[in-house]
């Protein structure tokens, strides 16, 4: 098992949370959630206490949720609050629920230890509420392997000039240097590439003459959030540490759900300094992205079934895995703390 439980995951989409309940696999656990008549949204386990039906299949009555079979009410709770067919309902007529908690356009769901859920924990991006800032909302991309291997790509700036070499990858990148720190929250890798050409990228959406100096910086969070802050100035006019003037920056946000050990979804959108207000902009940049991760999730699909078949076949290591493998570190000493004895590899 490689899931922390104890942590926040994106369940889906806000905007997909209505008064229809939605079916979803988080952690191999299977969810209910709904939107009730107040606006906030609720998550419970999926299946009815009564015949086995799953509680999606029924119907959001006021803030609680009604069964599709026998109409067994429930609220956010988890609690029977009706069975239509008898006076009252049988007193061990209770679900699991889960906390949830709405925040960037996203719903998080707790399927951990309740008591130790603090809606303080969620990952919030400050630039998202700021003015000033344009976000552009992506897909569920969803991935047939390990959240790990998706964190692994997102911890490694070097594999940007194979696998996109032509929107995110620069040739004259391909040596620049690596580093890497071991923040409380993750793992924090960045590459500053200056006085370069542009990406694809920086071409489209900057209006550079010539040279720039670009930076990317990989904010991994554990157990699986990543923050992908990337962006060029002219080179010369003030590197990323001095804010410099005209640069244009990017925050490209992964917001990695594990399905199953072998699933993952991950959530994307972004947010930019640049043409807040236009959302062409934004759909351009998402378009961009939507080729470059498509092209990862080749790779990673690929590298997820010849891990099936050589199972117990140590890989080699090269200097560019340190910060992944530091962040696994990271996540086993959570697994560890969780589950003793039950981490993974
Ligand atoms: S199966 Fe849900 S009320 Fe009967
Ligand atoms: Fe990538």
């Amino acid at each position: 098992m490689t899931f922390v439980r104890n942590a926040w995951y994106v369940a889906g989409w806000a905007h997909d949370l209505t008064d229809a309940p939605l079916a979803e696999t988080i952690l191999s656990e299977n969810v209910v959630l709904w939107r009730g008549e107040d606006g906030k949204p609720r998550a419970a386990e999926n299946v009815c206490p009564h015949r086995f039906l799953p509680l999606s299949q029924g119907r959001v009555r006021g803030n609680d949720l009604q069964c599709g079979y026998h109409g067994l009410t429930f609220d956010g709770g988890g609690v029977c609050v009706d069975a239509p067919t008898q006076d009252a309902p049988p007193t061990n007529c209770q679900i699991r629920s889960y906390p949830v908690h709405e925040n960037m356009g996203m719903i998080w769901i707790w399927v951990g230890d309740p008591a130790l859920a603090d809606t303080a924990d969620i990952y919030d991006l400050p630039e998202y509420h700021q003015d000033g800032w344009g976000v552009g909302f992506g897909d569920a991309l969803d991935v047939d392997a390990n959240y790990l291997l998706l964190c692994d790509n997102l911890c490694d700036p070097t594999h940007v000039n194979y696998v996109h070499p032509s929107t995110l990858g620069n040739p004259e990148g391909i040596n620049a240097p690596v580093t890497f720190d071991d923040k409380p929250w993750g793992v924090l890798t960045e590459r500053f590439t200056l006085n370069s050409a542009p990406t694809g990228f920086v071409d489209a959406f900057g209006s550079y003459e010539g040279r720039v100096d670009m930076w990317q910086r990989y904010l991994m969070y554990t157990p699986s959030v990543s923050i992908i802050d990337f962006g060029a100035t002219a080179t010369g006019t003030g590197s990323f540490e001095g804010g410099g003037e005209g640069r244009i920056q990017v925050y490209s946000c992964h917001f990695m759900t594990p399905i199953t050990e072998t699933r993952t979804i991950d959530r994307w959108l972004h947010v930019r300094n640049f043409l807040a207000g236009d959302a062409s902009v934004g759909d351009g940049i998402s378009d961009q992205f939507r080729n470059a991760f498509a092209e990862d999730k080749i790779i990673l699909q690929a590298v997820q079934g010849e891990e099936d078949r050589h199972a117990g076949r140590t890989k080699i290591g090269l200097d560019l895995d340190a910060s992944a493998g530091l962040f696994r570190l990271k996540v086993n000493r959570l697994l560890r703390t969780e589950a003793p004895g039950q981490a993974a590899e």
